[in-house]
């Protein structure tokens, strides 16, 4: 005789709670068990990535603001959020006398009091590809927001992922978004997560420092994977963090580092080449799909979905 629905249900939890696959915590009596976050596929990121580059090549070798490879760009992250059951909005700005778009996805459900917002910037310079500044934090928020779907996923809190536009041109894009957000909205959102380059060819594993819970959620991570990290000490006026952390809300994020120069001692704890910048070519033309380290894609791309879904479970 076939088992009652429920009890079917109540039993394959309990098996999957013993096999170590889920969580075994509960919120409260009867609430499902929060599941762990899934190992977010490398291939598939590279696979977002693989698209930036060709939608690049196709359009004058870049996907700047006020070009057509942003919304070109733009026009692929939506259409694959709209097809697994985000709600998302194109948001218009004007900036030096071009329009700007900000690409902003719900996941339905949640307690929408309680924000938990993750973003990247999708806009390249005009002097090349963009592809890991900023396409690499732009795909693995875009795969971290199709796993959430593929798990579908029922958060306490609700989820909303961003991707900004010109903010290469001074986060003009994130601005304009935490500008046109009302003062009790503002206080809805309990913390933004930013990544903008993550896969740095000789990387570094940086972790914002700007709020200390959302810092501790990266950095146990990366602890449990035995990689040291740093603070990320560029400042705080270099990415879309910057416009939230002066409205008031907590950020954090994770970076693998830009021109500077990784130092003896860093590469003797992350390997890679000392005294070579983490991203000879940030900036530059030749920022394209091979300028990208898979392992540090891979393992910040796992660090965003674990942090997602903790800071969405509580
Ligand atoms: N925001 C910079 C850019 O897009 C990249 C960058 C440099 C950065 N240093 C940083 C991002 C420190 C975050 C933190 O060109
Ligand atoms: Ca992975
Ligand atoms: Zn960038």
């Amino acid at each position: 005789m076939p088992l009652h629905p429920i009890r079917a249900r109540l039993a394959a939890a309990a098996l999957l709670a013993a096999a170590g696959l889920v969580a075994s915590g509960t919120t409260s009596a009867g609430a499902a068990p929060t599941a762990a976050a899934p190992d977010i596929p490398v291939a598939s990121v590279k696979a977002h990535l693989a698209r930036f580059q060709s939608i690049a090549t196709a359009n004058g070798g870049n996907r700047a603001h006020g070009r057509p490879g942003y919304k070109a760009s733009l026009d692929y992250v939506k259409g694959k959020l709209d097809a697994a059951g985000f709600t998302t909005a194109v948001k218009q700005f004007t900036s030096g006398g071009a329009t700007g778009y900000n690409l902003i996805a719900d996941w339905p459900g949640g307690d929408t009091n309680q924000v938990v917002m993750a973003g990247a910037h999708l806009d390249s310079v005009t002097a090349g590809p963009g592809i890991n500044d900023n396409g690499s934090g732009s795909a693995a928020v875009l795969e971290t927001a199709l796993a959430v779907s593929r798990a579908q996923l029922k958060p306490a809190k609700h989820l909303r992922f961003a991707w900004w536009g010109a903010e290469e041109l001074g986060m003009v894009g994130s601005r304009n978004y935490v500008n046109s957000l009302a003062t009790g909205d503002r206080s809805k959102i309990s913390g933004y997560l930013n990544f903008d380059m993550i896969g740095s060819p000789n990387p570094g594993y940086f972790v914002y420092d700007d709020d200390p819970a959302l810092e501790k959620v990266f950095k146990d991570y990366f602890t449990g994977l035995g990689i040291p990290t740093e603070i990320e000490t560029e400042g705080d006026g270099r990415s879309d963090h910057a416009p939230f952390k002066s409205a008031g809300i907590p950020v954090g994020g994770l970076f693998s580092g830009a021109d500077y120069k990784k130092t003896a001692a860093q590469a003797a704890a992350w390997g890679g080449t000392a005294g070579k910048p983490f991203d000879a070519c940030y900036h530059s033309s030749c920022d394209k799909a091979s300028n990208i380290d898979d392992t540090a894609l891979d393992h910040n791309s796992d660090a965003i979905a674990h942090a997602v879904w903790e800071l969405a479970a509580s």
